[in-house]
């Protein structure tokens, strides 16, 4: 077992105390990190605000440096890095990968638009919209300390989806990864570190939620926080921080909506991914299918079918389902399946468990009087609610407390379109199922879904303000 240390206040540092880290997988010990106090938090960030004054004044390309030694240094640990986060998070090792590589895509596309679109102003000149004699120079800054915490599920990209884009522009960051993907967060810090990053740029703070939680989301220093997570938390901080800029990506509730006219085989195999990619445990994954009454039994049918052919097991083999994050996310699934059975659901496949995995779990005749048909299961279930008319869909899916995204299967297009104009939500897609990339789209939710837009020019944006200097005529 190893005792990772991590960057803080420009050092490597082990902390007094230790989290011990275990993988969900085998429950086996994988190493520690800090267990960093609330004087280390305190001076993390009297450190990082101290910083920005000079992290700022660097030219756009000096920052851009910066950017790209950490991606060589970064992308030097690609293989350490994505078995770390196999053993820490239990996603299956392919998809490790997958992560790792579109997180170096998004760091390439984020250093283009940046250059493209943020270093010069938007000018507005005197001959434009009839404004006389004055001529507005509209620039972007940075705000000074960003909050990133990132979420178990995505420890690489939804960590550098805030890292980079905060940098970029000159903010200095504080860094909280989430505990269980803390020591690919305290990786993260080390790759910085060998690329010799100005003091106190970035830190990444680990630590208990006990202790820490709180604390770090209250330091007066904290000018912006961009936040993934659940709901709770998303609450707590939006209810603790007035007047600086969040953005909260929290839970979802995503339907997909099936139309009577599809291809069910395909339809099935495109559910099947959308629900099941890494054991359901996506904000964006399908959390609940509509189907039409008259093809019900056969996407059922279908997806059963599918289902029996998934393998199940350690995420170092080539396998579609793994453990679940912990043995209280287990227990939460399987509340929401008791509860669903017990008011008269049926259980088509699955419902079986083992340590901490979830076998998927195929459930029919789904009611909104169920908890499942509201709340965001996070584990490998597809609840099936079967519907006679598209108008008590759209009902539904409009009350939903979430509205991160949701998709159509239809094969008319134009009749997919007009219920996606209905849908009350963050994204429709239309014969796919949801998801937040490509990474270049805006990616936002409403309601218990959060706030703010993510994606990679608005994620830049959210981390800067717009400072005016207009030049008057006299
Ligand atoms: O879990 C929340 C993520 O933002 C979902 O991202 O759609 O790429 O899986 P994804």
């Amino acid at each position: 077992m190893n005792d990772y240390n991590t960057l803080i206040k420009g050092k490597m540092v082990y902390g007094e105390n230790k989290i011990i880290i275990k993988s969900p997988f085998n429950n086996i010990e994988i190493g520690s990190v800090p267990a960093l106090t609330k004087k280390d938090i305190d001076s993390v960030y009297d450190y990082a605000k101290k910083a920005f004054y000079s992290w700022k004044e660097l030219s756009p390309q000096e920052r851009i440096e910066y950017i790209n030694k950490f991606k060589k240094e970064f992308i030097s640990n690609r293989d350490l890095i994505a078995r770390i986060m196999a053993l820490e998070i239990a996603k299956p090792i392919k998809a490790c990968y997958s992560e790792f590589d579109r997180t170096i895509e998004y760091i390439d596309q984020t250093i283009e638009c940046y250059k493209k679109e943020f270093i010069n102003p938007d000018i507005v000149k005197e001959n434009i919209h009839g404004i006389k004699g004055k001529e507005g120079y509209f620039f972007r800054e940075p705000l000074g300390v960003v909050l990133a915490i990132s979420p178990f599920n995505y420890p690489l990209n939804l960590s550098l989806a805030k890292i980079i884009p905060a940098l970029l522009v000159g903010n200095t960051v504080v860094f909280k990864p989430a505990t269980q993907g803390s020591i690919v967060g305290t990786l993260i810090g080390k790759c910085f570190f060998k690329t010799k990053l100005p003091h106190s740029v970035l830190n990444v703070v680990t630590g208990k939620g006990s202790e820490i939680g709180d604390y770090i989301i209250e330091n007066n220093n904290v000018n912006m926080i961009s936040f993934t997570g659940g709901v709770d938390v998303g609450k707590k901080i939006a209810s603790k921080k007035s007047m600086i800029p969040l953005v909260l990506e929290l839970g979802g509730k995503d339907a997909g909506i099936v139309l009577e006219d599809v291809d069910i085989k395909e339809v099935a195999k495109e559910i099947l991914k959308g629900a099941l990619d890494y054991s359901g445990q996506r904000c964006t994954a399908i959390k609940l299918v509509y189907v039409h009454e008259k093809i019900a039994d056969k996407l059922i049918n279908q997806l059963k079918e599918l289902i029996k052919g998934l393998k199940i097991g350690s995420p170092f083999d080539d396998v579609d389902i793994t453990p679940l994050i912990s043995q209280s996310s287990l227990k939460w699934a399987k509340s929401l399946i008791d509860d669903a059975v017990k008011k008269g659901a049926k259980v088509v496949c699955g419902n079986i468990s083992d340590e901490n995995i979830l076998f998927p779990t195929l459930i029919d005749k789904v009611k909104h009087s169920m908890l499942i048909f509201d709340e965001e299961q996070f584990a490998p279930i597809i609840p099936i609610v079967r519907y006679k008319e598209i108008d008590w869909v759209i009902k539904y899916f409009n009350n939903s407390k979430f509205g991160l995204q949701g998709s159509i299967f239809s094969n008319d297009e134009d009749k997919a379109w007009e219920i996606a104009k209905k849908l009350n939500s963050g994204t429709i897609n239309i014969n796919k199922s949801s998801s937040r990339g490509p990474d270049i789209f805006p990616f936002s939710g409403i309601k218990d879904s959060g706030f703010g837009v993510q994606g990679i020019k608005w994620a830049l944006e959210s981390m800067t303000r717009i400072k005016g200097i207009v030049k008057n005529k006299i």
